[in-house]
């Protein structure tokens, strides 16, 4: 059982997904935590982000195990993760690796901006989770102000949208639905009723 999400950043599918992932009993691979581990690693290094050689190396002695989801987040991990998410050869080494976490039995919820249309074309069910990009930036900034992070509304929006048309728009698996994905466009909902529809979609699609 492969559950595929996908959507633009701050859309609330990395909590969806978690929640997925435990409801239906699977695994979960954030799978933008493998392009910030590698993105984390040039910085801490001091090593270009415009360098596909370095990357893949650094790619290839990834531990999944390893990636701590707190200090990852941080915003300049994610600048720089969608920077070098361009480069296809970086791609083709961490698809490898999402896809063997996809194969391990029982199965699992995945989540990026690919996963529907790269990772994993063949997966049970595909989510395409989004929100308008307002509604998106006001839960970043109401995040990081409750964790006493300076958030700046219109910042936040910026940087929101910059990111969403840098990833919709490059040419290596750019961030698009796939063709048989569902919608779920969660700008009016809460978090709960979101994930029911979602629970939904994904229960009527295991009785097809
Ligand atoms: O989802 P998150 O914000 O952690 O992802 C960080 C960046 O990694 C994204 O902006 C995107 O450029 C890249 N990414 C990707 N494909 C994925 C997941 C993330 O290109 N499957």
């Amino acid at each position: 059982m492969i559950i595929a999400i996908d959507g633009p950043a701050a859309s609330g599918k990395g909590t969806l997904a978690r929640r997925l992932a435990t409801h239906f009993e699977l695994h979960h691979l954030d799978t933008g935590l493998t392009y910030r581990a590698v993105a984390a690693a040039l910085l801490a290094n001091g090593l270009p982000l415009g360098d596909e050689q370095v990357a893949i190396d650094v790619a290839r002695n990834l531990d999944l195990a390893k990636m701590d989801k707190s200090v990852l987040s941080a915003h300049e991990i994610g600048e720089a993760a969608s920077r070098i998410a361009v480069l296809g050869g970086l791609r083709e080494e961490l698809v490898n690796l999402q896809k063997r976490f996809a194969s391990t039995p029982p199965g699992a919820v995945l989540d990026g901006r690919d996963i529907g249309t790269v990772v994993c074309p063949d997966a049970d069910v595909k989510l395409f989770v989004t929100a308008s990009a307002e509604a998106r930036a006001r839960r970043r900034t109401d995040e990081m102000a409750s964790k006493g992070q300076e958030a700046v509304f219109a910042s936040v929006l910026d940087d929101l949208k910059r990111r969403d048309e840098r990833d919709s728009t490059r040419s290596v698996a750019p961030m698009k639905i796939a063709d048989d994905a569902h919608l779920l466009d969660t700008t009016e909902m809460d978090i709960e009723t979101a994930f029911q529809s979602a629970v939904d979609i994904v229960a009527n699609a295991r009785k097809n």
